[in-house]
């Protein structure tokens, strides 16, 4: 319950959560500090204050209860009233309890009025600004008290709370400035990351904190490791099909001028062997074919398509949605696409290429109506050097088995896969180049 709370309304990204977790602490603690402080402090002050004033009105009043006549009170009283900075008057002004919500202090002052006086009217801290308004029964009827608010309340609280919060929000944004320059080492390595995924070495250099360093050299040693697999795997099955070939030609060459008559099944199984030999040297190719840069797959799937034709196949263009460039090696797409539109031909009697956007990825499709591959065989198709069960397409004629496994590694180098399944429309295969945008 928490949990989901937490998971729906928590920022996602690193720099939010570290904004959060320093503002939850300290925005509390600024919080309780300045409630306290303003109950006891300010609150204190002004009954303390209060009550002093409280003290003065009483004598105020005793003094003029003593006088005789209404006018020798009011004399009498207004003689120590003045140097205490109050006015006394008797009026009809017909005044009640009155009080701004917001003025905090005034509530103080009011309860200490009521409580240290017994004979108060009403307090009114609104009609006059900056003044109490009290009004008082004495011997010779109502009397209105004026008394500054300064002499009752402590002043400015407010004062306090500006700076704190001008001193919170500027600490806040020297903190945040800091934190960003915490987490863009990290981006830079998820960025460097997901590029190398897609088939790009980004130059990188290992930054910031010890941990994110750390984690950046790891990044850097697996690259270089891969790398260097690569370019051995390359380098070896270049050089094992490019010195088996001049044997092989000579082979050719001795077996077409030897008299002996039944030599065409040799020059089968050795043009064979040739031709294996150049599907190896493409799957070697496969990784270092062309450079990747914003294509729009359209264009390529257009032209694909065309070349098949030409070949003598029965290929269709299907629904091509529209879809912004993505980042593509032009030559090596070409290979796994040909690939795919291949076995379509070969193992069914037509293709249909079309193209589907979703939100993260693109997805080229090629579909035929052949035989298609059987749910459990297909995880086997994709692997380097698998054929699968010949009675299936007999007169499909035999490939080397390389053609998936090319695309799949071309579509592994563009951080994407192949995926196979039923085409609906065909019946036979659907193979996908899933891609991400
Ligand atoms: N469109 C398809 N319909 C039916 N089966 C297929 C289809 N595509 C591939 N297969 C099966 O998957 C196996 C592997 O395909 P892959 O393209 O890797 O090799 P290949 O076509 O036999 O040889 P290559 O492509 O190297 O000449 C094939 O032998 C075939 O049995
Ligand atoms: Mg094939």
């Amino acid at each position: 319950m928490i949990g989901k709370f937490l998971k729906r309304f928590m920022p996602r990204s690193l720099f939010g959560r570290a904004t959060l977790i320093l503002l939850v602490p300290v925005g509390t603690i600024l919080l309780v500090m300045s409630i306290v402080f303003i109950q006891r402090l300010y609150e204190n002050v002004t009954r303390q204050m209060t009550e002093g004033v409280a003290n003065e009105i009483t004598l105020i009043l005793s003094r003029a209860n003593e006088a005789e006549s209404a006018d020798a009170a009011l004399l009498a009283a207004g003689a120590i009233a003045e140097p205490l900075g109050l006015q006394i008057s008797y009026s009809d002004l017909d005044i009640s309890d009155r009080r701004q919500w917001i003025d905090l202090s005034g509530r103080t002052v009011v309860t200490t009025l009521r409580e240290t006086m017994g004979d108060v009217d009403a307090i009114d801290l609104v009609s006059r600004e900056g003044f109490a308004l009290i009004s008082m029964m004495s011997k010779h009827g109502a009397v209105l008290l004026e008394v500054p608010r300064a002499r009752v309340s402590a002043r400015n609280p407010h004062q306090f709370l500006v700076l704190i919060g001008v001193t919170s929000v500027l600490m806040l944004l020297i903190a945040l400035l800091y934190l960003r320059g915490q987490v863009r080492p990290i981006r830079r390595l998820a960025a460097a990351a997901s590029a190398f995924g897609k088939g790009r070495s980004v130059p990188y250099r290992p930054a910031g904190a010890a941990e994110v360093r750390e984690a950046g050299n790891a990044f850097i040693q697996m690259r270089d490791r891969l790398e260097r697999q690569i370019e051995q795997r390359t380098l070896l099955l270049s050089g094992v099909s490019h010195d088996l070939r001049t044997p092989l030609t000579r082979l050719r060459l001795a077996l077409s001028m030897s008299e002996s008559g039944d030599s065409t099944d040799m020059v089968r199984d050795v043009e064979e062997m040739q031709e294996m030999l150049d599907a190896f040297l493409d799957f070697a190719r496969s990784e270092s074919l062309g450079e990747p840069e914003w294509t729009d797959p359209t264009p390529l799937i257009e032209s694909a398509i065309e070349k098949a034709i030409r070949a003598g196949g029965r290929v269709e263009l299907g629904v091509i949605e529209k879809t912004d460039p993505i980042t593509l090696r032009p030559p090596a797409f070409d290979r796994a696409l040909g690939n795919l539109i291949g076995n379509a031909m070969r193992y069914g009697s037509m293709a249909r290429v079309s193209l589907t956007v979703l939100d993260e990825t693109v997805s080229v499709m090629v579909e035929d109506d052949g035989p298609g591959i059987p749910l459990d065989q297909r995880e086997a198709a994709l692997r380097p050097f698998t054929r699968l069960d010949q009675s299936r397409n007999q007169d499909a004629g035999s490939g080397v088995g390389l053609g998936l496994a090319i695309a799949g590694d071309i579509a592994r180098q563009h951080g994407g896969s192949i995926e196979l399944d039923v085409s609906k429309d065909l019946g036979g295969l659907k193979a996908s180049i899933v891609l991400p945008r």
